[in-house]
């Protein structure tokens, strides 16, 4: 086993007596469920959850916000029969491999499962189990959010408020586009892009663009018009990402895209940083190409300081948080213990990749 158990870090109180141990690692030991399956728990995770996977499983706790650096990790998972994971952890073959052969299940607390090699589970009988659904209201309304941001340009008012440059109420300062008779174009109308046009459909947009599978549901209930992207670019006062990333739809969002959009343009991200090339996001914006963006995602995450991007009055950067509500963070949690405890009891997963 890997782990040497450090008796003299023992933090049980009420709990019972062999409750946790801190193993030399890091992590800590749940050993209230000595017998049941070996699990690996990458991060700290909200109570209900932890919980629930204590509850039925010998579980490896990694009590920390940080991840586990890749070396600890790799050695932290051995033997184990069930991996509790983040969107920020690779799972590739290395890790699957050094996991060993009785892994049968990982599980992700993300909707995102582009971290995960899942041909490489598959190969391995790994189910893959992901949290679609109950974030998706969160992240709609966490794309508005970023959208109004950078349309009404609040990130230049509150800079201005606060260094003093908010001086008599002017005709023409901060102005910025409305949403009202506005088309907008959403690549990707999965649940989250259908959940953001109907939350924006009362503001009074008068056309919905989108793009990737066919939704008749949403032509019906929004109107919303199937576009090819060009199409979707030229006529989009708003443009929204939408979309998994993909091979196919990794770096989509270029200067050749950009090009195509209005100058007056407002594009938002809140998928993945990997569906836009920055670089040329970046200078499409320092250009005037398009008018603003507001991204929730990017590449790298966390994103640097000295990222040209955050020095850009149009532009409004937030750090991956379009899940981020207590409730939402919760649920997802509790799917993700729920598809690792069926996967490691052999059992189809409550939300299973397939
Ligand atoms: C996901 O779940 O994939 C989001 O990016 C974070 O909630």
């Amino acid at each position: 086993m890997a782990f040497r158990i450090n008796s003299a870090i023992f933090r049980s109180k009420s709990r019972s007596i062999l409750s946790f141990l801190k193993t030399d690692l890091g992590c800590t030991a749940n050993m209230s469920s000595a017998n049941g399956p070996k699990v690996f728990v990458s991060r700290r995770i909200p109570e209900k959850a932890k919980a629930l996977i204590t509850s039925q499983c010998n579980a490896i706790l990694w009590e920390k916000d940080e991840p586990p650096p890749r070396d600890e990790y790799l050695k932290a998972i051995a033997g184990i029969d069930g991996l509790f994971c983040l969107l920020t952890d690779k799972i590739d073959a290395e890790l699957l491999d050094a996991a060993g052969p009785n892994l049968r299940v990982v599980s992700t607390m993300s909707v995102g499962y582009d971290h995960v090699d899942v041909k490489e589970c598959a190969k391995r009988n790994v189910a893959v189990g992901y949290t679609p659904g109950i974030l998706t209201k969160a992240t709609a309304e966490l794309t508005i959010a970023l959208l109004l941001a950078a349309t009404r340009r609040l990130k230049e008012g509150i800079r201005a408020v606060e260094n003093g440059e908010w001086g008599t109420w002017k005709p023409m300062w901060l102005c910025g586009q409305g949403l009202d008779g506005a088309t907008v174009g959403i690549v990707g109308l999965g649940r989250i892009g259908y959940t953001v046009a109907q939350c924006l459909n009362p503001f009074g947009v008068a056309k919905f663009l989108y793009s990737g599978g066919r939704r008749p549901d949403a032509e019906v209930e929004l109107k919303a018009e199937y576009a090819d992207l060009d199409r979707l670019y030229a006529e989009s006062d708003f443009v929204i990402a939408c979309c998994a990333l993909t091979p196919e739809t990794a770096g989509m969002f270029n200067a050749d895209a950009f090009k195509k959009m209005k100058k007056t343009a407002v594009f938002v991200n809140s998928s993945r940083g990997g569906v836009v090339n920055q670089d040329d996001l970046c200078a499409a914006l320092q250009s005037g190409e398009i008018g603003a963006a507001g991204l929730d995602v990017t590449t790298p995450e966390p994103l640097p300081t000295d990222s040209p991007l955050l020095r850009l009055s149009n532009c409004v950067v937030l750090p991956h948080i379009g899940s981020a509500t207590h409730d939402t963070r919760e649920a997802m949690a509790v799917l993700a213990a729920q598809n690792l405890i069926a996967g490691v009891k052999g059992e189809k997963l409550p939300s299973q990749v397939e």
